[in-house]
């Protein structure tokens, strides 16, 4: 991907702090593509956010719409290099969604796999035809921005691949309009597990949540957590995640957290056992986290200032999808009055 590459992506306010997991898998990736000099809009995606019934509660959305803004400003998501923009804020997101709508089929929308998960989940009566037609929502969000490239996890490669194929379509029934974006899946990047069932994802439906880790806890919590974290009976340091799950996780986080390779760090820790290892891995993720969460509450003091920062964001995420809404809309025919 080169340096002038548009990337986008988006991330649901769908807690109140962002996890381990979304900072070191992903959001940490955002900052670097920023950094190195792509051309990045990013986007706390609120409208996907509300297709589940338990995310509707209005006061809680609000709260943590504001809190994940925050987080990636304080993350170093710099809203002068990157366009960073609240998805709402946007209505071409909506009505480009729309149109994308009716150039999917049914059967096509019921084959991912998400979907069936969540509906799975949700069961009929409370599964919202919005979850449904959640990846014709992606797929505008990414189209609308002539994206090259999005950084996901392996979880949305069917949804990328869904708006690759609706851009193609849309091209060639209505005419050249929209760019084929390319995933940029990050391989190296490794799946963090619960800390204390180290076969299950860390996620916070998981069991008590005293298996994850937040970028917004406390300090002390974090190191608590780290060092009651579950590993072997072996007291050797290898990295093997068939054998030694929770130990290779802690060898995954301390990797991530230093941007080295999890298994070169096996030699630091020849003839030391975990004790060693859980404190430099919470001191490593302390030392990330800790200047993120305080910033962070720096920025929800000023509220009214926040929202500023968005509202100018919005305005530049819209003058970039606006022109090519239109584009889309004359292709497809609507009358154009302006
Ligand atoms: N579906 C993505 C997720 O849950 C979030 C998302 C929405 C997204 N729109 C996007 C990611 C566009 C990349 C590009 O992780």
């Amino acid at each position: 991907m080169s340096s002038s590459q548009r990337v986008f992506s988006g991330i649901q306010p769908t807690a109140d702090s962002f996890h381990l997991g979304n900072y070191f898998g992903a959001l940490k990736h955002w900052r670097t593509m920023q950094d190195a000099g792509s051309d990045c809009v990013y986007s706390v995606v609120d409208l996907h956010a509300i297709t589940i019934e338990s995310q509707q509660d209005p006061a809680q959305l609000h709260r943590r719409t504001l809190v994940s803004y925050a987080q990636l400003l304080s993350m170093g998501i710099d809203p002068q290099k990157s366009v960073l923009f609240v998805q709402s804020h946007v209505p071409e997101h909506a009505q480009l969604a729309w149109v994308l709508q009716c150039i999917t089929g049914f059967g096509e929308a019921g084959r991912m796999t998400q979907f069936k998960d969540k509906s799975g989940k949700e069961g009929n009566d409370h599964t919202s035809v919005g979850l449904f037609t959640y990846p014709m929502l992606m797929a505008a969000d990414i189209l609308l921005y002539r994206t090259d490239g999005v950084p996901v996890g392996e979880d949305q490669r069917q949804h990328l691949e869904l708006s690759r194929n609706l851009a193609q379509r849309f091209n060639s029934r209505f005419g050249e309009t929209f760019t084929v974006p390319e995933p940029i899946i990050q391989k190296a990047t490794a799946k963090f597990v619960d800390l204390q069932n180290p076969t299950g994802k860390m996620s916070k439906s998981a069991g008590t949540g005293g298996g994850m880790i937040n970028v917004l806890d406390d300090p002390k919590q974090i190191t608590k957590r780290i060092k009651s974290a579950v590993t072997d009976n072996e007291g050797v340091v290898r990295f093997d995640r068939e054998t030694q799950p929770g130990v290779a996780n802690l060898l995954s986080i301390l990797g991530a957290a230093t941007d080295r390779d999890p298994e070169s760090l096996v030699a630091d820790y020849e003839g030391k056992g975990y004790g060693a290892l859980k404190t430099d891995v919470a001191d490593a993720v302390v030392a990330e986290f800790t200047p993120i969460a305080e910033r962070t509450r720096e920025l929800l003091e000023d509220p009214a200032q926040l929202i500023r920062t968005m509202a100018d964001g919005a305005h530049r995420a819209r003058a970039l999808a606006e022109p090519v809404l239109k584009d889309a809309y004359e292709a497809v025919g609507f009358v154009g009055i302006a």
